[in-house]
């Protein structure tokens, strides 16, 4: 539909409209979607790709959830693309479908285990004939074949299916496998017994056979059915990635889990014990989906997923980027979803304490000309800044509050410490004004301002007279649209001694991807403009603050499009 067709993205990847259609020609869309009596997701959820990403003979290899039938969750299969460099792809053809009992009613989400010869296996869940979720192994036809493009399904599926006291609909999303300290291999699947996530354990020698745990990797009461549980080890002292099936004394070990109640991704830093395959977090008050615990990202961000990339060898993470509009305008405009920018993630190795995630470096290859800003922005100013067109940025910003302001504020007692009770979510967007702040970016926004999306620093004295700092989103003014779900997303950043605050934020037309602190707080946010597009889409740096003069030095970068090409001879031609 040309109506909505600038919400395309031009460097997220994304199916083609109808690029995969059914060969015996699309169903009435309505009825695709209705037909599902079985539907447990709410209607925000749709397009899955729950990726199951790997590196093989040259090609990164993204397989995702995908309903070829319609821009509604339903009907899913595996859908499959590669790239050279994590940012132009071809598509390829489904990878799997459901054409088994076990898998009749969708093939969801799984992941890749390079075994020790080279070859690789998949575990993925079905959800079968009678909507029982069951894990079955799939292998490669040809492993010659660096496309990957023939998958069989192993003859004796499934390979597991509900262990007693598990309900049938809640097994599902097997992980990659890691390497036990006597050689066997060993996977967890997320579950939950009443309210408690948990994460339940298997051994393997071939994965075909498991034995069960008697214990769980992990459990956390209230928090719901784990959904694309996540396990891998992060270096203590390095700032390279790790295979999943490293361990030692240098290393901390993550565990992220989706909860399906809240859609968040929420991780934890911990100890693993090889002994007996259990996990501790390090501090059990921000343990794995608490609602003060961790998040690989504050705004619109699911079901990701991380693995190793052993050609730069650095962990990767992507995740699936739903839709914040509703669900008629994504059956009109005839596509739902994105894949974040894949960023590698790491230990922070100067907190310790939680993960710094930032874009892959290939993104720079799309930088075209850029313009450097140094200025000073005075309490309440917005300017314009000069860039030509807005809908495509990458933009990096330090941020320095003068110090006369911070020595006055930190010394004035009758300034009221307000850290302590602020949250972007509670304390009201971008134009609630504070002595320090908000200041930051507008991004897509038009000329007049009535539509814009700011990107922003809060920063608050609090009762030990010690600043904090915030980073967060306002969609609440993104669009005129009616049908748009619009929160202030956003959560606090830890600013240490000596460091400026600094932010990158990516803008492609209807993905706002922020980063602060080299990405130690991370928010993604889908907006969709009405007036603030192609040409009228403008950027704006403003400082609310009552009080502070910001000095602010930034470089703009004007991005180019992505080749996301369809599937043919050529395109894949290395
Ligand atoms: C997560 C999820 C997974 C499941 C898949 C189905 O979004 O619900 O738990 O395997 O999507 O599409």
């Amino acid at each position: 539909n040309s109506v909505l067709s600038w919400q395309r993205t031009a460097f997220h990847f994304q199916p083609e409209q109808n690029w995969m259609n059914d060969p015996n020609g699309p169903e009435p869309k309505r009825l695709v979607a209705d037909q599902r009596s079985d539907r447990r997701e709410p209607a925000e959820t749709r397009r899955r790709p729950d990726p199951g990403p790997l590196f093989y003979k040259g090609w990164y290899h993204f397989f995702y959830q995908y309903n070829p039938n319609a821009a509604v969750w339903g009907d899913i299969v595996w859908g499959h693309a590669v790239s050279k460099d994590l940012i132009h792809w071809v598509h390829l053809p489904i990878a799997m479908v459901a054409d088994q009992w076990y898998d009749a009613n969708g093939v969801w989400t799984g992941s890749a285990t390079f075994l020790d010869d080279g070859s690789l296996v998949m575990l993925y869940t079905g959800s079968t004939d009678k909507s029982v979720q069951v894990q079955n192994l799939a292998y490669p036809e040809d492993l010659n074949d660096p496309l990957l493009l023939k998958w069989v399904k192993y003859s004796g599926n499934p390979v597991l299916v509900p262990p007693p006291g598990i309900l049938p609909k809640d097994f599902r999303d097997p992980t990659t496998a890691w390497k036990t300290s006597d050689g066997k291999w060993r996977i967890t699947i997320g579950s939950k017994i009443n309210k408690t996530g948990i994460s339940l354990v298997y051994d393997t020698i071939d994965f075909k056979t498991y034995e069960k745990h008697d214990t769980l990797l992990h459990k956390v009461p209230n928090t719901g059915m784990w959904e694309c549980v996540d396990f891998y080890p992060v270096s203590k002292t390095a700032i390279n990635g790790l295979d999943t099936s490293v361990n030692g004394p240098n290393v901390k070990h993550i565990v992220k889990a989706s909860m399906d109640d809240t859609r968040f991704d929420h991780y934890a830093v911990g100890t693993y014990f090889d002994s007996n395959g259990t996990w501790i977090p390090d501090d059990p008050t921000i343990d794995v989906g608490m609602s003060a615990s961790l998040r690989y990202d504050y705004g619109k961000f699911y079901a990701s997923k991380t693995f190793y990339d052993q050609n730069k060898g650095r962990r990767i993470l992507w995740s699936w980027i739903g839709e914040s509009d509703s669900e008629a305008a994504d059956v009109q405009k005839g596509w739902s979803s994105l894949q974040g920018i894949p960023r590698t993630v790491v230990l922070d190795t100067k907190t310790g304490k939680n993960l710094v995630q930032w874009p892959v470096e290939e993104i720079k290859s799309l930088r075209l000309s850029s313009k450097q800003f140094d200025m000073e922005v005075g309490p309440g100013s917005v300017v314009p800044v000069d860039v030509n067109t807005a809908t495509q940025l990458d933009i990096e910003a330090e941020f320095e509050i003068k110090k006369e302001t911070l020595d006055k504020i930190l010394g004035d007692s009758s300034v009221v410490a307000e850290a302590e009770e602020f949250s972007c979510q509670k304390s009201g967007g971008s134009t609630v004004r504070g002595a320090l702040g908000p200041f930051g970016f507008s991004v897509l926004a038009d000329k007049s301002l009535s539509e814009q999306t700011p990107v922003y620093f809060y920063v608050a004295k609090g009762k030990d007279s010690k600043l904090k700092a915030f980073f967060c989103t306002d969609t609440s003014r993104s669009t005129f649209a009616n049908d748009v779900v619009k929160p202030i997303y956003g959560s606090s950043v830890p600013v240490l001694e000596g460091e400026k605050l600094t932010m990158r934020i990516l803008v492609d037309h209807s993905i706002v991807e922020g980063f602060a602190q080299g990405g130690r707080t991370c928010i993604t946010s889908r907006v969709y403009p009405t007036k603030a597009i192609y040409g009228a889409a403008k950027l704006f740096v403003f400082n609310n603050a009552i009080d502070a003069t910001v000095t602010a030095s930034f470089k703009v970068w004007q991005m180019n499009s992505a080749f996301i090409h369809p599937y043919s001879e050529e395109a894949v031609r290395a």
